[in-house]
């Protein structure tokens, strides 16, 4: 009937994501098999294992991502795959895959970088957004801050020089002894709601650096000398740390969110300022990845966006993490 239709896959870290997409931006299905086990196995990803785990499920994610569009590989106009940044084995389960099928039925491949998909995936959700827009992505592996001036025309504003922040997120979680089934980000921001963030005097990364990058390594080690000099045990779990040992431990997690969070705030206050000079139309600064799921990060960065003039587009968390129809938003319409 005329419609694009498009099987997106998606395996650049540790999830393994398929997706159908039509050209009007509806998901008629998505899947995502997630590696939890092995993050709490391992305490991170490891990439040979991440890799295997990719190996055993895939073909299982997309017959089933095929399954419930009502779909059939016939049915496809084609099939996008993320082809990085990510790790490189991982990624090559996917594209492997994608080969397979577009080889069987004839169909074009398009290779997806995966940042520019965590920003474009949020013109699925809100149709008002035009070029040029900011965008600033935050996840595991990633700290960016960019201006999109047009499809395949971003400039950099900012980027991390060392940690992203969900990575300081993930670690300050391991080293309190968080349950890490469903990783560090949320159990943080869960266990900083009972804390006092105002009670570690944690310092601002890179305010002498009048830029907009950012950097968390700093900030982790500030977290860790803090564990230390709290006497923090993390191999007992924060379910069975007495009172006074859960309240600390929720101090120290409040008191990381508050700087790590501010740290974005000014580097995202900075580059509105450097991007409305080059491109004084734009109306909205899109926050993607998985740490744009959390709350207290919209709350505050919603507050930043506003003061200076602009909106914030925040995708659902479905869409923020890695998934596989944001792998498919780049090209031909969609
Ligand atoms: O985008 P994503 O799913 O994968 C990468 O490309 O990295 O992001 C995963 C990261 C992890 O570091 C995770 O801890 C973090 O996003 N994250 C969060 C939250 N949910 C996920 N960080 C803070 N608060 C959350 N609620
Ligand atoms: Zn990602």
């Amino acid at each position: 009937n005329g419609d694009i239709v498009v099987l997106g896959i998606e395996t650049s870290c540790d999830d393994t994501a398929a997706a159908v997409v039509r050209s009007d931006g509806e998901i008629l299905s998505q899947v995502i098999s997630s590696q939890a086990d092995l993050l709490v196995k391992y305490g991170g990803v490891a990439p040979k294992m991440a890799e295997e785990a990719h190996s055993q499920v895939i073909d299982q994610v997309v017959q089933e991502a095929l399954d419930k569009a009502y779909m059939t590989e016939k049915d496809l106009t084609a099939v996008a795959v993320s082809i990085g940044p990510g790790l490189s084995l991982c990624l090559r389960v996917g594209v492997q895959k994608a080969r397979r099928i577009a080889g069987g039925f004839n169909l074009p491949i398009i290779g997806i970088h995966h940042m520019e998909a965590h920003a474009l995936v949020a013109r699925l959700i809100e149709k008002d957004l035009q070029f040029p827009f900011m965008a600033l992505l935050i996840s595991g592996g990633h700290n960016l801050l960019i201006l999109a001036r047009d499809l395949g025309q971003y400039i950099q504003l900012g980027t991390t020089i060392d940690d992203a922040i969900g990575e300081a997120y993930d670690k300050s979680a391991k080293w309190l002894g968080l349950d890490l089934s469903r990783s560090g980000g949320p159990a943080i921001e869960e266990l900083a709601r009972e804390g006092n963030a105002k009670s570690v005097s944690f310092s601002i990364p890179m305010r002498q650096h009048k830029d907009c990058n950012f950097s968390y390594a700093g900030l982790k080690t500030q977290v860790r000398l803090a564990i230390e000099s709290k006497k923090i045990d993390a191999k007992i779990p924060i379910s069975s740390a007495s009172y006074e040992d859960r309240l600390s431990r929720a101090d120290i997690a409040a008191s990381f969110q508050r700087i790590a969070v501010l740290h974005l705030e000014e580097r995202c206050e900075r580059a509105i300022q450097w991007a409305l000079k080059m491109e004084p139309s734009i109306k909205h600064l899109v926050v993607s990845g998985g740490v744009a799921s959390n709350q207290y990060v919209r709350a505050r960065l919603d507050t930043v966006v506003k003061k200076n003039g602009l909106q914030l587009v925040c995708p659902p968390p479905r869409l923020c993490t890695d998934n596989g129809n944001h792998v498919i938003f780049r090209r031909g319409g969609l």
